[in-house]
């Protein structure tokens, strides 16, 4: 019995000490504590963008170090893996954002945040010319930060290859307001299509839902949207039932291209049962209000042009340079064979430069265009900074003990100081041990609708492609595990059970 009471006891001290622990966490959260004032007397580092490869360096970063500028039209970071999710309500966006300045309250000294665009670099000048972008403007809205070191982490834009009317009638998927205008225009697609009198034709264009691409963002969005369809759509509007289709257009052969064959074939398989019609070897030229117009290869090699009737068209044909990095490369030698991103070395400084470096989607490193990349070359960099710092410190330390060593008074003093020298430059070996840039491939991971996922991952030094509702469940808890704070793992896991049990939202705003 003194057992049991013993047991209950601890329980319920652990209980309370959890609370408290929590409790505590989220106290010193909401009240984060003093910072010091940037210091203009050390070396001015400014970082460009707030996605993963720039906020990945910020986290690990010692703000103490440097006088530290971030400059970004966007004043949030976005878990852009659960993006295609916001599309159909199944996540909504404010989850999967986190403020840049909540984040940048606590780190060690304070951030300089400007909510604004890099027009130009100027790299001869070691300015960035920025410019507020927002709706709101005062007297100022552009003007020039200055900087010692730079750091380019912008990310690229939507590719659309130059084909015409991409951009004026698709609709992409890579911000917030994409996710929110896709998510709008699936139901004034279904609303107009039951609007009185409608023609046949008509409903059938409307609701015809192309997604152009059938890289992972291709295929996530089409899953998604799928899901919606079974899981709400038909269950509320009833009358789109025979009409509702989603294509997927793809140039290549398959999609996926970066999954192992077998993984191609389950998701291309899974789609048939969903009823997501593949379009393979089909390439989209032209793309009006109503239809987009697409070359495919028929089995005997022969090209038919065709033209395919939309009511929403989806672009994910993957990503382009922006032109603040094309306008950067123009300005350095060293990179006029560069095409696909800032060229950068094992260091990820960019070549032809001392003092900018470049990480994410803006840098060809010879690794995929990933979040998994941006972060670990993130990390890499904040390393690699706090290490310098490290080193000029030391470096100062010795040089003051060199000036000492002089002005000792007698051997034993003289010996002391040497000895501390010594110690000094041990240490300063150690910390200047730092390899090269390696990227760990931990795997890629893929949403395909119906509750199913792919995965290929490397574990122990080999690979494992699996696929199914497992995988779908590793999946989420994957994502959920990767979430940038504990407040959205919150929130996201709130949205996920909040769709399952009532249902995604079919109102339009
Ligand atoms: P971004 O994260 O795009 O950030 C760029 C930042 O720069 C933004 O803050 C932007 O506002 C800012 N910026 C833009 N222009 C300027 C300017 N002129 N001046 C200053 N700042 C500027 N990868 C995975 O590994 N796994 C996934 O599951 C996955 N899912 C994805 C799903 C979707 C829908 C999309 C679109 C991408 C997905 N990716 C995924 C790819 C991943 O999001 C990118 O590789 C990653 O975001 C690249 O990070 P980045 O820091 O280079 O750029
Ligand atoms: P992508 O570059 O991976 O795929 C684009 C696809 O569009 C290609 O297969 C291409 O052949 C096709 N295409 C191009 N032009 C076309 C045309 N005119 N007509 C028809 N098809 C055309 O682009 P995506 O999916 O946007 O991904 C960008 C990056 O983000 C990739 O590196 C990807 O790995 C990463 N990403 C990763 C995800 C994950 O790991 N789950 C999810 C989303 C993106």
């Amino acid at each position: 019995f003194s057992f049991l009471r013993f047991t209950w006891r601890l329980t319920y001290l652990s209980a309370i000490g959890g609370l408290a622990y929590i409790g505590y966490g989220i106290y010193e959260m909401r009240n984060p504590e003093d910072q010091p004032p940037p210091d203009p007397t050390k070396k001015t580092l400014v970082i460009l963008g707030t996605g993963w490869g720039s906020v990945s360096l910020l986290k690990k970063l010692d703000t103490e170090n440097y006088n530290v500028v971030v400059v970004s039209p966007r004043n949030y970071f976005l878990f852009t893996p659960l993006l295609p999710s916001c599309t159909t309500g199944t996540v909504e966006h404010r989850s999967i954002m986190e403020p840049i300045r909540n984040f940048l309250r606590h780190k060690k000294a304070s951030v300089k945040y400007y909510e604004a665009e890099a027009t130009k670099i100027d790299y001869e000048k070691k300015i960035v010319h920025i410019s507020d972008d927002s709706e709101i403007k005062g007297d100022i809205s552009s003007t020039e930060v200055p900087f010692d070191m730079l750091v380019v982490g912008v990310g690229a834009e939507n590719a659309t290859f130059g084909i015409p009317g991409v951009r004026e009638h698709g609709l992409f998927l890579k911000e917030v307001g994409d996710a929110q205008r896709i998510r709008n225009r699936i139901m004034d697609c279904c609303e107009t299509a039951t609007f009185k009198d409608q023609n046949d034709d008509e409903i059938k264009r409307l609701l015809h839902m192309v997604v152009v691409g059938g890289g992972p963002t291709g295929v996530e969005f089409a899953g998604e949207l799928q899901d919606f369809f079974h899981s709400d759509l038909k269950k509320w509007i009833p009358d789109i039932t025979e009409n509702f289709k989603v294509t997927l257009v793809e140039a290549l052969p398959n999609v996926l291209p970066m999954f192992s064959k077998q993984l191609i074939e389950y998701t291309e398989q899974t789609f048939k049962e969903e009823t997501i019609t593949i379009r393979t070897k089909t390439m989209v030229k032209k793309v009006t209000d109503k239809y987009i117009e697409a070359e495919s290869t028929g089995p005997d090699g022969k090209k038919i042009l065709e033209q395919i009737p939309y009511g929403l068209l989806v672009w994910a044909t993957g990503n382009a340079l922006r032109p603040v990095v094309k306008d950067l490369m123009s300005q350095i030698p060293a990179q006029k064979d560069a095409r696909r991103g800032l060229n950068v070395n094992e260091y990820l400084v960019v070549k032809g430069t001392e003092n900018v470096w470049a990480v994410g989607d803006c840098a060809v490193a010879n690794y995929a265009p990933t979040a998994q990349v941006a972060a670990q070359e993130g990390a890499f960099l904040a390393r690699m900074f706090n290490q310098m710092a490290k080193t000029q410190e030391i470096e100062q330390q010795l040089s003051e003990l060199s000036v000492a060593q002089e002005k000792a008074p007698n051997k034993d003093a003289r010996d002391q100081v040497f000895t501390e020298i010594k110690e000094l430059q041990k240490r300063l070996r150690r910390v200047k041990q730092m390899g090269p840039f390696e990227y760990s491939h931990q795997g890629s991971l893929a949403y395909i609708g119906s509750e199913k996922a792919v995965a290929d991952i490397s574990w122990l030094s080999g690979n494992f492609a699996t696929g199914g509702t497992l995988t779908y469940f590793f999946w989420r808890s994957a994502y959920l595990s990767m979430c940038f704070s504990t407040r959205n793992r919150i929130l996201v896991l709130m949205d996920w059970v909040k769709s399952k049990v009532f249902g995604r939202d079919v109102s339009r705003v």
